[in-house]
């Protein structure tokens, strides 16, 4: 039976390079922006461009919740695809409130896909940087490896 595994790794965020360091904070400091008064869950992304700038966002909920849009999504919104920078990173940071753990946080399925979008595009690709509040990092080099047999172009 045909089978699927793949690698990531996962470590203190201070055994990471500097500039990854630098983007995790980046990541929490975006939370403080968050709009979450219904899940009360404050999620902050960061986004690493190939000319050393970052995009910062938070998540965004709205009364009719479907409208609502993650922090993931919300940062690569600010980046465009059609320019001639590369996403390079995205880390991302929760908030922990009563009710939630210390897991490193995992993006949704919908962002998964949207993170593949830019990686696909820019045929290079985008490492994940999945932070839990006490500062353990899960990590793959690759957002590919977070969403096989996704869905993409070549299907339509
Ligand atoms: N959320 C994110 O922003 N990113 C994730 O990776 C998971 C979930 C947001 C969406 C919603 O505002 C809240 O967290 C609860 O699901």
């Amino acid at each position: 039976m045909p089978q699927f595994s793949f690698s990531f790794e996962r470590c203190p965020v201070a055994q990471l390079p500097a500039e990854i360091q630098m983007l995790i904070q980046a990541a929490e400091t975006a939370r403080a922006t968050a709009y979450a008064p219904y899940s009360h869950f404050k999620v902050g992304a960061a986004i690493l461009l190939s000319d050393g700038t970052t995009l910062r966002a938070a998540n965004q909920e709205n009364a009719s919740f479907p409208a609502g849009i993650c922090a993931e999504r919300a940062a690569l919104a600010k980046h465009n695809l059609n320019g001639s920078e590369t996403i390079l990173a995205l880390a991302i940071s929760y908030l922990p409130h009563s009710g939630t753990g210390n897991q490193p946080l995992s993006p949704c399925g919908i962002c998964r896909q949207s993170i593949l979008e830019a990686q696909l595009h820019q045929g290079r690709p985008i490492a994940v940087y999945m932070c839990s509040p006490a500062g353990e990092v899960l990590y793959v080099k690759d957002a590919s490896l977070l969403l096989p047999f996704h869905f993409s172009s070549a299907f339509l």
